[in-house]
């Protein structure tokens, strides 16, 4: 029997304005995490279709229940962030046409690939969110506390039930699939597609959201972008578009801490992986107390305050 759950969750997007600048301390955190927003909507989206051509394939019933809840949850996420994108887009029309060349790319992939290629792609890249979801829930304080509640609430809800199903994309692809040589030899073609729509996302940030309000340039995340942005500032030559500065969404956090995801990254395309041996962050287990006592994860920071 799974242990996934499936939560229905509603942020309160339409009450009021959502900032694009959600947490105004870390103008590169927001940035990003406003990135996932989008190619959540079309990652998630495959995967529900992936999920559904797959399922007569299955022939193992623990494997097909895991299949189900973990789709489940895929769906709820992908129509929360929905909610989140669709107020950025009431603000910032432009960030329609992103939307639809982000969910574009996936459903590409829908049409144009195996499914064992969109099997694999979803084992790969969901192996690597343990460790990377560890690094940002453990830095909680300063990457979603000082931000817009409903923005920090809804990555919270969404990255702690990540590593819930931490292993579900991995189980399903090892039953229909069952070859680490395959998801290895793909791996690189896969992140290339994960980097292009995310720089896909940023790309649009920067041409639909004023400077003021974003504050930074969104592309500053790419290394590449980063390098030849400095070389043409440096040569007045070229006609460099500046888009404003070049600030890094986790520079402030411990470089072991880095150190530690960027291994952990490392280690979830190797073969044999296995996540339920992953290191958990510590605000997992509490979110998940927390739910079940009924609290209301949707306000994670001020339904204490509300409440008394
Ligand atoms: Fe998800
Ligand atoms: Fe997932």
């Amino acid at each position: 029997m799974t242990d996934l759950h499936v939560r229905k969750m509603s942020f309160a997007f339409a009450d009021y304005d959502v900032p694009f600048l959600w947490n105004p301390a870390n103008p590169a955190f927001s940035s990003m995490a406003n990135a996932v927003s989008f190619l959540a909507i079309g990652f998630e989206k495959m995967i529900v279709k992936m999920i559904l051509q797959t399922k007569p394939l299955i022939t193992d019933a623990a494997v097909a229940e895991e299949a189900d809840a973990f789709m489940r949850q895929e769906g709820q996420h992908s129509a929360a962030h929905r909610q989140h994108v669709k107020a950025l887009i009431k603000r910032y029309p432009g960030l329609q046409e992103t939307l639809d060349e982000v969910i574009g790319e996936f459903d590409r992939l829908t049409r144009e690939t195996s499914l064992n290629y969109r099997l694999a792609y979803t084992a790969d890249l969901e192996a690597t969110f343990t460790p990377v979801f560890k690094l940002m829930l453990d830095n909680d304080s300063t990457l979603f506390r000082p931000g817009d509640d409903r923005v920090a609430s809804l990555f919270i809800w969404h990255f702690v039930e990540e590593v819930e199903h931490r292993s579900s994309a991995l189980i399903i692809f090892d039953s229909v699939v069952g070859s680490d040589l395959y998801r290895m030899r793909v791996a690189p073609s896969i992140f290339r597609h994960v980097m292009k729509v995310i720089r896909m996302a940023c790309e649009g940030f920067n041409q639909h959201v004023p400077l003021e309000d974003r504050k930074i340039d969104a592309l500053s995340m790419f290394a590449s972008y980063r390098r030849k942005q400095s070389l043409r500032r440096r040569l007045p030559l070229l006609s460099a578009e500046d888009h404003g500065p070049m600030d890094r969404a986790f520079d402030h956090l411990p470089l072991g801490e880095q150190l530690t995801a960027l291994a952990g990254i490392v280690r979830s395309q190797l073969p044999k992986h296995n996540p339920a041996h992953e290191k958990l962050p510590a605000l997992a287990d509490v979110w998940f107390e927390r739910y079940d006592a009924g609290y209301d994860v949707t306000h994670w920071y001020t339904a204490d305050a509300a409440a008394s």
